[in-house]
């Protein structure tokens, strides 16, 4: 067997993009997708000429599907990858994996009882960008990293999202929509993390939205809009990182810099697959920017499952794995927890650093 049948449950705005591209990959083959709006999936079916839009029991009863693609929103993430995982498929969620830690836990369980994996987004760092920054740290162009930084400054989403109201309600703000990118990025790049500390705040008690559709209705905010902390990580670096719904001026600050004992490298944006990665070493006056490795520079989502299938018919570990993805999950949750109890958080999860993509590989391959 060289490929895998795959079933989307999710027929949202982010399926487009993995509808489009599951079939390059030479391992998928999209099979069937499935929505609570039976018409949603049926639209996307005919958009990407997906052979079946069924119900989500529909999609599990197929024995044939044996990766589900879980692309619903983050509150039912954990009902819809159980009841994946409980039908003998594995699972690949976008981000977050859960909205609660213990929903991760149960998910991650039930998918060890059963045989399964599950793999998570965000998966831009398999992207040239983070992949060329990887092999600059591994090459030690910038030393032994002993600091990093890492911002995501923005206004938040009332001006422009038609129903923004979730933004700042539980489960959303800045670390839960945003965190999930830098924080794998910086895991990628450095290694698991060890103990953090954060501190929480919000400029409004409440927003007035500006879109279209409810402009001048007034939201209640709920969740801190402003979360600021260090990191460390095991292997002794320190970042600093700002997830930000709170800057109304606009900000200049870089997405992610790695500082280390010869040299300081610049990071894209970890939302994004591309470039540029810039690097300076100590005594140079330019900075140099690397020419990105070959592979996967365009919006590439997909690649996660892709790198599953790959993994389970080549026997070898899975990159965007349900552990990192709840190491990452913990992260989160720690910096507001630091912050609500005054004390640095000593993180009790652990992953291992995905490997690097080899460079070699032919187009919409991963082996
Ligand atoms: N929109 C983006 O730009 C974007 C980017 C990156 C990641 N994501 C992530 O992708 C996920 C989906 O986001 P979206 O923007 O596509 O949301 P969306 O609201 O546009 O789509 C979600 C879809 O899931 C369906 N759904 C909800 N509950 C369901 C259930 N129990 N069973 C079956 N279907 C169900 C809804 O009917 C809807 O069609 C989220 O986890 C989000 O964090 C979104």
């Amino acid at each position: 067997m060289d490929k895998m049948k795959v079933g989307i449950i999710g027929c949202g705005k982010i399926s487009s993009i993995y509808m489009e591209n599951c079939n390059k990959f030479g391992v998928l083959e999209l099979a069937a997708c499935a929505d609570l709006d039976l018409s949603r999936a049926r639209e996307q079916a005919e958009k990407y000429n997906i052979p079946r839009a069924c119900t989500t029991d529909e999609l599990l009863n197929d024995p044939e599907i044996s990766i589900v693609i879980n692309l619903t929103i983050p509150a039912v993430h954990a009902e819809v990858s159980l009841k994946a995982l409980e039908a003998g498929k594995h699972v690949y969620v976008e981000k977050p994996l859960t909205a609660t830690l213990e929903e991760g836990r149960l998910v991650l369980e039930t998918a060890k009882r059963k045989g399964l994996l599950v793999g998570s987004a965000p998966e831009t760092f398999f992207g040239s960008g983070i992949q060329t920054a990887l092999k600059l740290i591994g090459d030690g162009v910038i030393g032994r990293p002993v600091s990093a930084t890492a911002f995501m400054m923005s206004r938040g989403h009332e001006f422009w999202h038609p129903d923004p109201e979730f933004y700042y309600a539980q489960g959303g703000g800045p670390m839960f929509d945003m965190g999930p990118y830098y924080l794998t990025a910086l895991v990628q790049l450095l290694g698991p993390i060890q103990t953090i500390a954060g501190i929480t705040g919000k400029a409004h008690e409440q927003r007035i939205i500006t879109s279209e559709k409810k402009y001048g209705k007034a939201i209640p905010v709920d969740i801190p809009t402003h979360v600021a902390g260090t990191l460390q990580f095991e292997n002794g670096a320190i970042a600093t990182l700002i997830t930000s719904f709170d800057i109304f001026g606009g900000s200049t600050l870089p997405p992610i810099e790695i500082h280390g004992t010869e040299g300081t490298l610049l990071v894209p944006d970890p939302n994004t697959f591309g470039g540029p990665v810039k690097y300076r070493k100590i005594g140079e006056s330019e900075w140099t920017e690397q020419p990105l490795l070959p592979g996967y520079a365009e919006n590439s989502r997909g690649i996660g499952p892709a790198d599953m299938a790959s993994a389970l018919l080549h026997g070898r570990p899975h990159r965007a794995s349900g552990e990192l993805a709840y190491h990452v999950l913990e992260a989160m949750w720690a910096f507001h927890y630091s912050s609500d109890s005054g004390r640095y958080y000593e993180m009790k999860s652990r992953c291992d650093q995905p490997a690097a993509l080899p460079v070699d590989l032919e187009p919409y391959t991963l082996d």
